[in-house]
């Protein structure tokens, strides 16, 4: 499972299968999908990490919120590149390591700000759907079951209470050296939820023909078999 190896692919591989994982922040979707690619041996996508990679360009280039086509430019030409390494796997911007800035709490929510913005999505869109390649795709995000792989075999979306992600995703923080004051990271993740779910082009919301699990009462290892009984 190499996301480097992906990141250079092509998207003709529509008989290539996909299992779609969204949900809100902090619900687990991210170590599951890791996990259960591995466990496939199949491709992983990552779909924040572009939304937050496109954040650090917009950051690095001072480019105005308001600017929308300038937002949409800096989406288009995103120079990104993800390495696999033997402790977990390398983002670049512009050739330069990004892993300190790409899980702060602040660039998931300028990442939220810019997701809203139509021209940033579709300039996205083709960069997603490259990553479907043989054998297969486990595809993180918010909109890979809705709008992304709308073919998907399995969508699954996960969710748990405000409280329990909050709560994930303060350890979270913490074990990253980021020191976040649980009920600020409370308030942002309920703005950001409510931002991705009320915006006007893909919002965050279950497909029609997705698993809901809630997994705010079950651990990793509960979540995980859950799934991998559905696949
Ligand atoms: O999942 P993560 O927290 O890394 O995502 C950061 C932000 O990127 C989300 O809050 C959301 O606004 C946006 N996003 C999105 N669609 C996706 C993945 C992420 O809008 N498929």
């Amino acid at each position: 499972m190499t996301r480097s190896k992906l990141s250079s692919g092509n998207d003709s591989g529509l008989d290539v299968p996909v299992i779609a994982i969204d949900g809100p922040g902090g619900s687990g979707k991210g170590t599951i999908s890791i996990r259960l690619a591995k466990h496939l041996g199949w491709n992983f996508l990552d779909s924040g990490a572009l939304y937050r990679l496109t954040a650090l360009a917009v950051l690095k280039n001072q480019i105005s919120l308001d600017n929308e086509a300038a937002l949409g430019k800096t989406a288009a030409g995103l120079d990104i590149r993800f390495e696999s390494t033997g402790s977990g796997v390398v983002a670049r911007l512009d050739g330069e390591d990004v892993g300190d800035c790409l899980r702060l709490e602040k660039t998931g929510i300028i990442a939220s700000r810019i997701a809203a913005i139509p021209v940033v999505r579709l300039a996205l869109t083709g960069r997603q759907r490259h990553f479907r390649q043989a054998p297969g795709l486990v595809a993180d995000g918010r909109d890979m079951g809705t709008v992304i792989f709308p073919d998907a075999i399995l969508k699954i979306f996960l969710t748990a209470s405000d409280e329990c992600r909050a709560r994930r995703r303060h350890k979270q923080l913490k074990e990253k050296g980021e020191s976040v004051n649980l009920s600020r990271l409370f308030r942002e993740i309920k703005a950001r939820d409510s931002r991705d779910q009320s915006r006007d082009i893909s919002p965050l919301r279950p497909a029609e023909d997705a698993v809901i699990i809630d997994s705010t009462d079950l651990n990793l290892e509960e979540v995980f078999s859950k799934i991998v009984k559905l696949v």
